[in-house]
Formats: C-alpha cells, structure tokens, sequence
C-alpha cells in the first residue's frame, strides 16, 4: 500500500537532480573555510534575502538557536508568540544554553502579536529587578494559526518596535519561502525588516539536511562560533549545501516556486474536510472551541483540525488506511503537504479520512482540548 504521508514537510526526499548535485559537489573543510559549495549556497541564500552575509546550519533549531547566541547576552530576555517554536519546541535552548529568559505573549488568529503588547514587553533596564529585553523574535509562517504568513507591513511594524527599543527583530523562517510564495513577494521583500532570520531546507524545500541563518557580516561572524561551540561546525558539508543550491534556483529549476501546489493541495484537502460531519476547527488561538472548519484560514501548506472522535483512534484507523497524519498540541490534528503529495492524494486523503469517521464512534470535542 502507497502510503501518504501528510505528517510533516519535513518527510520529503530529495529531488533527482539534488541527489545528482550531492554525488557531484565540490568539497573541502569547511571549518577551514574550504568547501566552495558551502560557500556558494551561502552567497545565493544571502543574495536571495537581501543580507550581507548567510550561514548553513544543521537545523531550523540550530539556526534559531545560534542566532539567539549572536544576540543575547546571558541574562537578558526574549520577546516571543507564546505558541512559537522557539518557546514551545526547542528544549528550552534558550534558557538552557543562551542563558536567556523569554517573555512570551499570546498570538491572534493571524499570528501575530499584539504591537502595544510587545511595546509593553520592553522590560525598564534601570531596574535592577528586571532582566533587559534583548531581542524580538517572530515566526513567519506562523505554525500553530495554521501556517499564516506574517506580511512585510507587520514585519515592519515589529521591527520598529524592537528597533526603537534598541534590540534586533529575528524571523524564524523555517516555513519562510511558503510565507514569501503565499504573499506573492520576494524573498528579499518579506526579509527586509528582519536583522536576521532562519530559514529551512530540509521542510517543503525538499533537501535532507540543512537550514540557512542570515544577518549582517558581523551577526553571522558571532553566529559562526556560536555554531562551532555547539558542535555544528560540518567538514565536507558541501556534500548537503548541494542539496540547497539546487533548492533555491530561480523558477522551475528550484523548489520555491512549486510551493504554491502544497498550498493548493492544503486547501483542497481544507475545503473537503470542512463540508465532513465531524470534521472541527482546531479550536485554536484563531477558532472557538467548536466551530466549523473555515478552509478560507488555509492559505500555506498546513490543516489543523478536530475531529468529534477519540483523536488516538481516528488517526490509527486513517493510518491504517494509509494515511499519516500528526498530532498537535491541544487536541489538533495536522496535515501538511509538500512535494511528495500530489491533487490525487488528496481525493484519496479525503475518502480516507471519511471512512475513518464512519469506523469511530462520535465524542463530543472536550472544550478543555481548546484551552490555551
Ligand atoms: C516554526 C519552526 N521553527 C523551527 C523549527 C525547527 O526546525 P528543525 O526541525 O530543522 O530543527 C521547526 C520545525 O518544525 C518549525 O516548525
């Protein structure tokens, strides 16, 4: 049985001709500063956002986590979504390693944050009591309001409020190029009023390994030791920056463009699901607890949702089907689609989880479940 797998972007292969470019790269060691394929898709991330300079990490936490290493100072405080990845799902990297606490704050549907309740947030540094705020992150898109993109207006709206405040804005873009694709925008654009963001390969950009952090010369300079210290300073790593510069070609030859097929094909499967009996909003920061699912929220590659049955025996019966789907805090279930998924396992996704229904027994959904 072909299964579909719409657990995470994070499970695609990658593409033929990254697999070619991988077997082929020119490499060297790139602690040294050698490998020229590292080099390269540094350049062509840092000219494609529109900053001085760019770094290849292992990962999305990793590049969060050295970008908050370059910013901070021990004992200083972010400004961050309550939901985000970087408070929710990053081990306390913060705390444990930056030495850093957060100040974390609640997110409306779209995402965002309140711009008065970040400006509230700034802690008085003339107050001995008081950590001193160091840095503003947000994330773009906005995973837990299902995917949203942030828009360069908010960017900017924040940025000056961090700015004004004397610390630096950083956008963890692990979905950055779907917000970039759904807003019809450049990447440079919807970079523009961050000092630094992070951005991942290895999600619906299809590579195996990698993420890019970039920022001015001297931020990626700080965020190069901070990467060495964590043990992530990589040899012939151009074998995996490979992988990347196939990714980020301009059109058809990348994987940005396509993008926008993850984000059709998540709405398709939204608006299916929302005309099923038992189908449910996430009931999440954006929804009532209860609500219909509103497809319209759909506009990146992700589907949060709640279904009126036992969540563990609705996802094992589409499981068993051959359907995987994640399961989210709070109840939520989570579809993502990415390259692997095409329209056609979409109608077999739908009939999937409509037989799943109709073999698990209704439960109301426990309004608890939505509790944030
Ligand atoms: C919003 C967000 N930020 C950061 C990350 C971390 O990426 P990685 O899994 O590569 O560490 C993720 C991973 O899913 C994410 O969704």
């Amino acid at each position: 049985m072909d299964l579909i797998d719409l657990r995470s972007d994070t499970v695609t292969r990658p593409t033929p001709e990254m697999r070619r470019a991988m077997a082929d790269a020119e490499v060297g060691d790139d602690v040294f500063g050698d490998d020229p394929t590292v080099h390269a898709l540094e350049e062509r991330a840092a000219e494609l956002l529109g900053k001085e300079a760019a770094l290849f990490v292992a990962s999305g936490t990793m590049g969060n986590l050295v970008a908050q290493m370059a910013h901070l100072a021990r004992g200083q405080e972010t400004i961050a979504g309550y939901q985000s990845h970087v408070v929710l799902d990053e081990a306390a990297g913060h705390a444990v390693v930056v030495g850093t606490s957060v100040r974390a704050l609640r997110e409306r549907a779209d995402g965002t944050m309140d711009l008065d309740e970040i400006r509230d947030a700034f802690r008085d540094a003339s107050d001995p009591h008081q950590p001193i705020t160091g840095l503003v992150v947000i994330e773009n898109t906005h995973a837990h309001s299902m995917g949203r993109p942030l828009d360069v207006a908010y960017e900017s709206a924040v940025a000056a409020i961090a700015h004004e405040g004397g610390v630096p804005m950083h956008i963890d873009g692990a979905r950055f190029w779907n917000a970039a694709v759904a807003l019809g925008i450049s990447g440079r654009e919807l970079a523009a009023p961050a000092d630094s963001l992070t951005f991942c390969l290895s999600k619906g950009l299809s590579c195996p390994v990698g993420s890019v952090v970039a920022g001015t010369r001297d931020f990626i300079w700080r965020a190069r030791r901070a990467r060495k210290l964590l043990g992530g300073g990589m040899r012939q790593a151009g074998v995996l920056a490979a992988a990347g510069l196939v990714a980020l070609r301009d059109g058809p030859a990348g994987t940005i463009e396509r993008l926008a097929d993850d984000h059709d094909n998540a709405r398709r499967l939204a608006e299916a699901l929302s005309a099923m009996a038992g189908i449910r909003s996430p009931g999440d920061i954006a929804q009532p607890a209860d609500g219909p699912l509103d497809p319209g929220r759909v506009v990146t590659n992700f589907v949060l949702f709640r279904v009126e049955r036992d969540r563990r025996a609705f996802v094992d019966a589409c499981a068993g089907r051959g359907l995987l789907l994640d399961s989210f805090p709070h109840d939520q279930i989570r579809a993502a689609t990415h390259r692997g998924i095409g329209a056609d396992d979409i109608v077999r996704a739908t009939e999937i989880i409509q037989a799943a229904l109709g073999e698990t027994s209704r439960r109301p959904i426990s309004a608890a479940g939505a509790a944030r």
